[in-house]
């Protein structure tokens, strides 16, 4: 099933569950896509688990087309939705839809996600008028970690919980087709959930919304700077590719690896031979080629 931003609303109707993961690469979205995920997120969350940074601000446009080109080319009915970076659509309308623009056309997204309720919503209006489908992103948003102070749980006042749920009307309104409910109180989520139309995209809102997201080195256990408390870890890839590490490590150094069945035959190597009178000692270590090695050879 060719998953697009109609059939999200479609699932919400029929109250099928929404799977969305993080994705930044082209071998990891085939992955997703053959596991049925429903949707893929190039979130700028790339900036801590791809990039090292310690948030998602210096995300730039560059980044978010590289690593978005790279997941569509391995999504064919997965919906790939592209974060758009900080400031890209902050100052003014017009730069919002020159770079929605450029994720589309140059990133391949299916649509884009940007964060903010209200005071984002000129901006989602005109993107939806202009065929570029938005889901939005309200509760902790990391962009604004730094009004924030830091990535704590929001909505948990009556006032905080009414602003919520203002701009959740007001997203829906303005022509979003979805919103991500991040780090809220899963009672409010939910509340939210039942009061819009358009489908519910929780990480760390609890069971009540209408699809999940998680980033995907968190659910394998490859990220571990930082596990927030709605992480559940569905494998331990980070512990199996350090052993594999330690493995290649170890046989690299033993001379195990690699072995016959891993290396290319020769069909003459009496070739070699004949090369031997080529060989110029000087340029070997020592000024001379390994005694024992030639001795092999002959
Ligand atoms: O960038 C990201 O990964 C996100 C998710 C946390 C929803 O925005």
């Amino acid at each position: 099933m060719k998953n697009t931003a109609l059939t999200f609303q479609e699932m919400k109707q029929k109250g099928e569950k929404i799977s969305m993961l993080t994705c930044y690469d082209y071998s990891t979205a085939k992955l997703m896509e053959a596991a049925g995920i429903n949707a893929v997120l190039v979130g700028d969350s790339l900036g801590n688990t791809m990039l090292g940074y310690p948030d998602t601000l210096s995300v730039t446009m560059e980044d978010m087309i590289t690593y978005g080109r790279a997941v569509s080319r391995g999504c064919s009915d997965t919906l790939v939705v592209l974060d758009m970076p900080f400031m890209s659509y902050q100052a003014s309308v017009e730069q919002a839809m020159i770079n929605a623009g450029r994720l589309m056309k140059e990133g391949r997204g299916g649509c884009v996600k940007l964060e903010g309720g209200a005071t984002v919503c000129p901006q989602i209006k005109a993107m939806t008028e202009a065929g570029i489908p938005v889901m939005a992103h309200l509760g902790m948003t990391p962009q604004s970690v730094n009004t924030m102070g830091g990535h704590k749980v929001q909505g948990k006042s009556r006032d905080a919980a009414e602003k919520l749920l203002e701009d959740a009307y007001a997203i829906q309104d303005a022509g979003a087709f979805s919103v991500v409910l991040e780090c809220i109180p899963a009672p409010l989520a939910e509340f939210i959930t039942k009061a819009i139309r358009i489908p519910t995209i929780g990480i760390g809102g609890g069971a009540g919304c209408d699809g999940q997201i998680l980033v995907y080195q968190d659910m394998l256990g490859m990220f571990t700077d930082f596990v927030p408390k709605f992480v559940k870890q569905f494998g331990n890839v980070g512990e199996m590719m350090t052993k594999a590490f330690i493995d290649y490590d170890e046989e690299v150094k033993a001379t195990t690896f690699p072995d016959e069945e891993h290396s290319f035959k020769m069909k003459d190597e009496e070739i070699l031979k004949d090369l031997a009178e080529k060989l110029r000692p000087e340029q070997a270590i020592g000024g001379e080629v390994d005694p024992e090695y030639l001795e092999r050879l002959y």
